[in-house]
Order: structure tokens, then sequence, then C-alpha cells
């Protein structure tokens, strides 16, 4: 097979398993990028230093058809500035979350607002971003890792 191979379809689920790639860096902005199997959540840019281990997600495996993937749609991720769900497809340029959820670093819990003033202001963090994504559906979905050390590995001791 041909990993080089560029398909530009919006039936990108179906086709999805035909992708190479390899694991990548998370940048801040990428353009006309195939979307990678597998990316390696390491953002220097959000985070001066990683306490937990280093995520790698699952990209592809979440936005392939099922039975092979979870068979996610791109906009349940990737919105615009309006929060309008995004209809990706292959090669597509994409913006990294934090172009919006620019925060760095970790969201102190808000003192005596609401819980959904707090979550509004924890998602102005890249951190509170990402964790409400990946964790909020897993959870509304009652499928996929919610404990820290099934997406966090653990780190290496030195
Ligand atoms: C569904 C997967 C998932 C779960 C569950 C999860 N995280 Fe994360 N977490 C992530 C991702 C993805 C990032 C972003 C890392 C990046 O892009 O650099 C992150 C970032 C972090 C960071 C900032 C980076 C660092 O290493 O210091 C901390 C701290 C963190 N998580 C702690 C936790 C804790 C504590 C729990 C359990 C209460 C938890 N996470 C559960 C996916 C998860
Ligand atoms: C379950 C959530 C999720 C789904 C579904 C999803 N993505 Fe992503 N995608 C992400 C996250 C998280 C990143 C990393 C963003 C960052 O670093 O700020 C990313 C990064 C990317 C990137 C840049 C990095 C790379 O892989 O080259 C592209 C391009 C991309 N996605 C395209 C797509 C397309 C096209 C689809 C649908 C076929 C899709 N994504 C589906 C969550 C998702
Ligand atoms: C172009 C700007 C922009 C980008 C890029 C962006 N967001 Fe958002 N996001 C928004 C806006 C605007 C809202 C709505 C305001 C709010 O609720 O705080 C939002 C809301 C959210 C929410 C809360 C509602 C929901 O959808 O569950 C989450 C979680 C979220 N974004 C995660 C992400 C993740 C993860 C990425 C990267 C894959 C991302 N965002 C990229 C602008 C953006
Ligand atoms: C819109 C829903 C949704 C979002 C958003 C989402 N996931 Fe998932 N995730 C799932 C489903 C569904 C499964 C499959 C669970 C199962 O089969 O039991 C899953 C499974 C996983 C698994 C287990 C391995 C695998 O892929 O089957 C990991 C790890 C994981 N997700 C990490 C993440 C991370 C990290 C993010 C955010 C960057 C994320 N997920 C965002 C729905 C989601």
């Amino acid at each position: 097979m041909n990993s080089k191979q560029v398909i530009v379809s919006a039936v990108v689920g179906s086709l999805a398993m035909f992708f190479g790639g390899m694991a990548i860096h998370a940048k801040t902005a990428y353009a006309g990028a195939v979307a990678k199997d597998v990316i390696e959540m390491n953002n220097t840019a959000a985070f001066a230093k990683h306490k937990m281990g280093i995520v790698m997600f699952g990209h592809k495996k979440h936005f392939a058809a099922k039975p092979d993937g979870h068979g996610i749609a791109c906009g349940e991720c990737h919105h615009d500035k309006d929060h309008k769900a995004l209809a990706l497809k292959q090669g597509d340029a994409v913006q990294g979350c934090m172009e919006c959820h620019k925060k760095a670093e970790k969201p102190k819990k808000g003192k005596g607002v609401s819980a959904a003033d707090d979550a509004k202001l924890e998602r102005e963090y890249y951190y509170g971003a990402i964790h409400e994504n990946c964790i909020g559906c897993h959870k509304k979905a009652a499928a996929g890792p919610v404990k820290c050390a099934e997406c966090h590995p653990k780190k290496a001791t030195k």
C-alpha cells in the first residue's frame, strides 16, 4: 500500500483506513495536512512542562467508520470561531484548538460562579477545552476512558 497517497474525499470514514501516517507533535496551526493516524498530544505552548504521561490520541480511530473506528464526525471536535461544527475533508486546513482556547497551563476553579460559567472560564484554556471535549464525550456516550491513567500513561521514572 502506498502510504503517501493523498485522497481528497468527503466520505472520509470509509477511506480512512487507507491513509498512511506517523505520529507527530501537535502544533497550533495546520495547513492542508492529511489528518494523522495518531497524534502525540504534547502541546508545549500550552504546558511548559507535562506532569502527566503524554497522551497518544488515536485520531483516525475516532473518525474512521465503524466497526474499525468509532465513526465520529470531524465536526464533533473541529468547529469554527462561532462554534459551528466544521464539515472537513482530508487536506483541509485545520486550526489547532489553542488558536481560540488560548490560555496556557491549568485554569483555577472560579470562586462563586455557577457551574456553567465555570465551565466557560475553564474552556478559555486549552487544558479545559481539550479535557471537556475528550472526557465530556466519553462520559456522555458512556464509552471511552474517563480515568486519568487510561489516557495519560504512567511516566517512566528517570
Ligand atoms: C480522555 C483522555 C484524558 C483523560 C481521561 C484525562 N486527560 Fe488529562 N489530558 C488529555 C489530553 C489530550 C491533554 C492535552 C495534552 C497536550 O496536548 O499537551 C491533557 C492534559 C492534561 C494536563 C496538562 C499537561 C500535563 O501533563 O501536565 C494535566 C495536568 C492533566 N491532563 C491531568 C489529568 C488528570 C489529573 C486526569 C484525571 C482526573 C486526566 N488528565 C484525565 C487527555 C485526558
Ligand atoms: C474525536 C475528536 C476529533 C475528530 C473526530 C477529528 N479530529 Fe482532527 N484533531 C483532533 C485534535 C484534538 C487535534 C489536535 C489539535 C491541536 O493540536 O490543537 C486534531 C488535529 C487535526 C489535524 C492537524 C494534525 C494532523 O493530523 O495533521 C487535522 C488536519 C485534522 N485534525 C483533521 C481532521 C479531519 C479531516 C477529521 C474528520 C475526518 C478529524 N480531524 C476528526 C480531534 C479530532
Ligand atoms: C476558531 C476558534 C476555535 C477553534 C479553533 C476551536 N474552538 Fe472550541 N470553541 C470555540 C467557541 C467560540 C466556542 C463556544 C464558546 C464557549 O462555549 O466557550 C467553543 C466551544 C468549545 C467547547 C464547549 C462546547 C462543546 O463543543 O462541547 C469545547 C469542549 C471545545 N470548544 C473544544 C475545542 C477543541 C478540542 C478544539 C480543537 C480540536 C477546539 N475547540 C477548537 C472556538 C474554537
Ligand atoms: C464525540 C465523542 C468522542 C470524543 C470527542 C472523543 N472520544 Fe475518545 N472515544 C470515543 C468512543 C465512542 C470510544 C470507544 C469506546 C469503546 O469502544 O468502548 C473512544 C475511545 C477512546 C480511547 C480508547 C482507545 C480507542 O481509541 O478505542 C481513548 C484513549 C480515547 N478515546 C481518547 C480520546 C481523546 C484523547 C480525546 C480528545 C482529544 C477523545 N478521545 C475524544 C468517543 C469520543
